[in-house]
This record gives structure tokens, sequence and C-alpha cells, in this order.
């Protein structure tokens, strides 16, 4: 055991000297953030502003090199009515990030804040209120709070041991609470190395969790009513700041599934390919073998993302239950956008069906019976039966769709696919691709488009890729 730590050890510290930001950026970085806190600090009322901070990553010492950012909290009166608040602080942000000689962006979907890239460098000005715990009135008050805890409960070593675990979540896919990601936010990272010590000690306690893993990071006790708050959730983190807050509620089973395995993987055979971009995958041979669907569409207006990915999810489980209802065997299916087209894949069983398929009618002894009877015998589509076998009634029926193509587009035309109604429209004129050849020749030259076919048809995560090698 002795030994193997030591080979992770060695891994750890090559990968640390590259995630650690220099001391010469740290204060570049910390300047840079003075310069922006003193231009809002004239820009707001002090009348409405009581304080403006830096919190995140930087606040917490916690970013990785390379994905620098600095997230500049307003913190209002709660006198100050919310339309205020969205109204003033998008005004007087844009402007401070203009002036900065900055591109100003707003994508938010459910709390407003502005966002701009400066000199490369992404920057986010967030309103919120300042209040005591319990009196949250935003989703982001909170914020100041766990910058605090945090800072008191994070050594100088132990934050590097976050960086870790942010680079490893990074490397696979797995970081961020976003809906596209639904994985593990800066905060979990912080709170799971604070409950840890370290980033070994985690993944050895991560290798052998089973969800739904509870961890009460407050240290009260988590009683059965507490855990009773969270029914659902794959991951219970008890927020220390808010008891009555799972800080890991973005966390999905299968990102959470993927955590623990790759815990596994990476205690059995420590790497530094754990914490980088896997290669890109191959082409394997023969994939026109393989059963593998398309939908492919364009977007017209934009959206924040975490509205698009919800929409997008949505759609294509709705498909997925389509194909299934209409007799197809689905395997998995993944999804990709550029933000301007969405594509949809499916792996199936198989991309047609048999012409006839056995429809399993009710017991001879239920109610429903008779009525089976009546409505299979004599109809055009039924070709055997109705008829008795054991103690139970069948019919031979004929399909209508045969071929997952088909029962895409019905899917589609007939407003079957349980879709957010915003993206009616554009799934309209979808694009179903019948086929992996099909697919490949559409994708023609879009690049990342084809990334993501070539990774779908292997369907290897990326922390196996370098497994496979
Ligand atoms: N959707 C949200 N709801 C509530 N709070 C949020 C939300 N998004 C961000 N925050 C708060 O803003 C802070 C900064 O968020 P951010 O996602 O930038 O994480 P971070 O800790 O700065 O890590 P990094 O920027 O390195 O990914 C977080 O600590 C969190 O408290
Ligand atoms: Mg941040």
């Amino acid at each position: 055991l002795c030994a193997e730590n030591g080979v992770a050890q060695r891994v750890l510290s090559k990968v640390l000297a590259e995630i650690r930001p220099t001391p010469r950026d740290e204060q570049a970085l910390k300047g840079f953030s003075e310069r922006i806190i003193e231009l809002l600090g004239k820009a707001f009322p002090k009348s409405e502003v009581d304080q403006i901070s830096v919190e995140g990553s930087l606040a917490k010492r916690t970013w990785l090199r390379g994905r620098e950012e600095v997230d500049v909290f307003a913190q209002f009166l709660p006198s100050v009515p919310k339309e205020r608040m969205a109204k003033l602080t998008v005004g007087v942000a844009s402007e401070v990030i203009s002036s900065l000689g900055g591109v100003v962006k707003l994508r938010y979907a459910e709390h407003p804040y502005v966002e701009g890239i400066i000199n490369g460098v992404r920057v986010n000005i967030v309103p919120c209120y300042r209040v005591e715990p319990g009196g949250w009135l935003t989703a982001v008050d909170r914020t100041p709070y766990h910058t605090r805890y945090v800072r008191s409960e994070l050594s100088e070593e132990a934050a590097d041991q976050v960086r870790l675990l942010k680079a490893f979540l990074h490397a696979s896919g797995l970081y961020g609470a976003e809906i596209r990601v639904g994985g593990f936010s800066g905060y979990v990272s912080e709170l799971l190395i604070i409950l840890h010590d370290s980033f070994l000690k985690l993944i050895h306690e991560a290798a052998n969790w089973r969800p739904p893993v509870v961890i009460d990071a407050s240290k009260s006790v988590l009683d059965e009513k507490q855990r009773e708050k969270f029914p659902s959730a794959p991951m219970i983190l008890v927020d220390p700041v808010d008891v009555d807050r799972n800080a890991a509620a973005a966390v999905s089973l299968q990102k959470l599934s993927e955590f623990i395995i790759l815990s596994k993987l990476f205690e059995a055979r420590p790497s530094e390919a754990f914490f980088r971009a896997p290669p890109d995958a191959k082409m394997p041979q023969e994939p026109g073998m393989r059963s593998i669907v398309g939908i492919l569409f364009g977007l017209r207006k934009a959206r924040p993302p975490d509205v698009l990915w919800g929409e997008i999810l949505s759609t294509g489980s709705g498909y997925e239950t389509a194909l299934r209802r209409h007799g197809f065997g689905v395997w998995r299916w993944e999804a990709w956008s550029d933000e301007s087209k969405v594509m949809l894949l499916y792996e199936l069983e198989s991309l047609s069906l048999p012409q006839f398929y056995l429809h399993q009618g009710p017991e001879v002894h239920r109610p429903q019976a008779l009525s089976f009877i009546h409505k299979h015998v004599g109809s055009r589509d039924t070709a055997a039966g109705p008829y008795v076998r054991g103690e139970r009634l069948y019919a031979v029926k004929k399909r209508h769709v045969r071929t997952a193509a088909d029962a895409l587009s019905q899917a589609t035309a007939r407003g079957e696919v349980a879709v957010a109604a915003d993206l009616k429209d554009e799934l309209a004129t979808a694009e179903i691709l019948q086929d992996l050849e099909t697919i490949l020749q559409r994708v023609g030259e879009d690049r990342e488009m084809h990334r993501f076919i070539v990774n779908f048809i292997g369907g290897l995560p990326p922390y196996i890729t370098h497994l496979s090698e």
C-alpha cells in the first residue's frame, strides 16, 4: 500500500505543479479583481449596495491555472427590490466591463448576473442580498457565507488538494453543477476535501461509496427526518452554512457512479492521464454494422445554457420513450450541442423490427378479456387471433412503424415527444438520420460534431480511454 501511495504521491505532485497558479499569476489576478471592485464601488450607489466582495474560487484559493475566473458579488441591502437590483447590476456591470475593454454576455436563466471576458479572463458580476443566515432572498445569498466557511476550514495545503480534485473531475467531464453536466460544483469539491483532508483519502473513501451517498458536512447528527428532506437525491451533502440545503443536489446518479468507478480506477493504477484531456477517439472498424440513429436540428434563437440543456435532455428522453413504445430496444443515448444546433444519437438493438409482433392480452378471467377480443377480432392489423394460450389471450398484430427513423419522424410530427414547448418549432424541421452512414455524411466538415459521433460510437468514457491504449 505504501509503495502504491508513493506512486500516487509522485503523480499528484507532478499534476499540482501544472495546475497550481504561479505566485505572479496570483498577484496579477488579485490586482485585477481589486481594480474591478474599485470601479464597481464608484458606480454602485452606496445607499443600495452595502459591500462589493470577491467570492468564488479566487477568494477560496481553489482556482486552476488556465481557468482563471473572477467572481465579484455586489451585496445589496434587502430593502432594494429585486427588479431594481437586477437592472442596476446589468447597467453598472456592463459599463465597467466595457470600460476595461471586455465583451459583455447576458446568459442567465434564473438569477441575473453579468459575465464578461476581459483580456481572456472571465469576470462574473453577481448581485446578492446581504442577509443573515436563514433569511435568504435569492439562491446566491449563501455565497459569501460559503466563502467564509471554506476560507476558515481549508488550509493552504488543503486548497491544493481541492485543485487536484477539480482537475480530476474536469478531465472526466464530472465538474460543474450546470444542467448539461449534472456534476460536482466547486463548493462540493471544497466540502469533500474539508471532510476527507486530502485527495487520496477522498478517493479511497469514494471507491467504496454506494448510492445514495449521505455525508453530513454540518457535523450535526443527520437523523432520518433530515434525510427525508432530500428523498430522491443520489448524493446528500448537508450544507454546513444551511442545514436545510443539499449542497450536492445537482449531482446526478450517472455522474456520482462515474466518480465512484473513477476512484476505483485511480486507486488501482494512479496516473497523470486521469488529469488530462483524453486523446481523440478513433473511428472503429466497421461502425456501419451498428444500429445508430440520429436527430439533428438547428436552434433559431439563443437561450441560456441551463435552459437549453434542460430542454435538450427532456427532448432526448422523450424520443427514447417513443422508440421504446414502438418496440425498439434502446441501449443508450447522448446529446451534443454547440448552441446553434443540436444532435441526439441513439444506439438501438436494431434499426428495424419484424413485420409482425405478438400482442399479449389479459388473462381470460379478467374483466377486460371480452373487450380485448372485440377490439382485435377482424381488425385490419390483426394477422392471427385473438386466441387463448394457457390462461391468457393473445393476438398477432401487424406493425405500422417498422424502422427507427419512421418512429422518430412520427413522434416528431405528432408531437408525441414530451418536449419542452419552447423547442417545438425548431424540432418541426429536425432531420432524422436513419443510420450511421447518413449520420456521418451529414456531419461532413463539422469537427466538433464529428468528434461527438466518433466518441459515441466508441462509447468509452474519457477515464477509460487511456486504459484501452
Ligand atoms: N446557480 C447557483 N446557485 C447558487 N449559487 C451559485 C450558483 N452558481 C454559482 N454560485 C455561487 O457562486 C460561487 C462561484 O461559483 P463558481 O461556479 O464560479 O464556482 P467557484 O467556486 O468559483 O469554482 P470555479 O470558478 O473554479 O469553477 C459559488 O461558490 C457559489 O456559492
Ligand atoms: Mg468561479
